[in-house]
């Protein structure tokens, strides 16, 4: 195919594609992908596999989930529903949402759901919580229904694999309007994913950890992972170093 006709083509597409969202808009269409019947979700791949379409939260070609304009973290919730939007839907035991104050000052974001969390759904029930747990209690003399707890994918990654880019694009919406929503002080992102995904970065936590940075104006502070901190328990004094910069944040004694 030519470059002319192939632009043609595109153009087609396109002009077709806002005709038929202009028609769906004044006819009241509202059909979201979680609402969509599974047959409707799915599409056979190459190999004869079915495969989860890749789309977000907030996809360009389909309509934003309606969860994404949430008054509540509860309304967030159920409008996330039985959520399909990528492929861990298919091995979660639960989706592991967030828990805690909803109008914390302090809000931890970690990576997502371990196998406790996903049998519990709840987040940093396992190993990593409890160090998690003695951090914000023995730690900061907190407790941990004060601070609220999320991660940057709300189903668990088979073997606890890394969440991969797509997934983390898919559920990243769905964590921006969890923030949108406790408007924290302070972030604590907890290891690199957590980190790089609040900060739209690939700088490595070993760099950005223990400094002060922002995440749409509130202050994010990078730490270790917990889970991390079970293999290199040399590393927690780096980590205490970091959360007493948030202490003295929280205690408004930082200038
Ligand atoms: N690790 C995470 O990043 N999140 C959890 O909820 C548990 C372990």
């Amino acid at each position: 195919m030519s470059e002319d006709s192939e632009t043609r083509e595109i153009d087609s597409l396109v002009t077709s594609l806002r005709r038929h969202l202009e028609r769906r808009q004044r006819a009241g269409i509202r059909i979201l992908p979680n609402e969509m019947p599974n047959k409707q979700r799915t599409m056979p791949a190459i190999g004869g596999q079915e495969k989860a379409p890749q789309r977000t939260a907030g996809d360009l070609f389909s309509e934003p989930s309606p969860a994404l304009g949430a008054k509540t973290l509860e309304e967030l919730r159920a409008g996330i529903g039985d959520c399909r939007l990528c492929k861990l839907c298919s091995g979660r035991t639960n989706l592991v949402f967030g828990v805690g104050n909803p109008h914390a000052r302090l809000m931890f974001v970690g990576e997502g759901p371990g196998r406790d969390e996903d049998l519990q759904g709840e987040p940093f029930v396992g190993r990593a919580g409890q160090l998690l747990n003695d951090i914000i209690t023995k730690g900061m003399g907190l407790k941990r229904e004060d601070v609220y707890i999320a991660n940057v994918v709300k189903c668990r990654p088979p073997d606890n694999r890394n969440p991969e880019p797509d997934e983390v694009a898919a559920c990243e919406p769905f964590l921006k309007k969890q923030i949108d929503l406790v408007k924290p002080e302070i972030i604590v992102g907890l290891g690199k994913f957590a980190v790089q995904a609040l900060l739209q970065s690939k700088a490595p936590i070993t760099k950005v950890r223990g400094q002060w940075h922002r995440y749409h104006g509130i202050k994010l502070m990078p730490t270790f992972h917990p889970a991390y901190l079970l293999r290199n328990p040399a590393d927690k004094k780096l980590v205490w170093e970091d959360i007493k910069k948030v202490i003295k944040e929280l205690r408004g004694e930082n200038g």
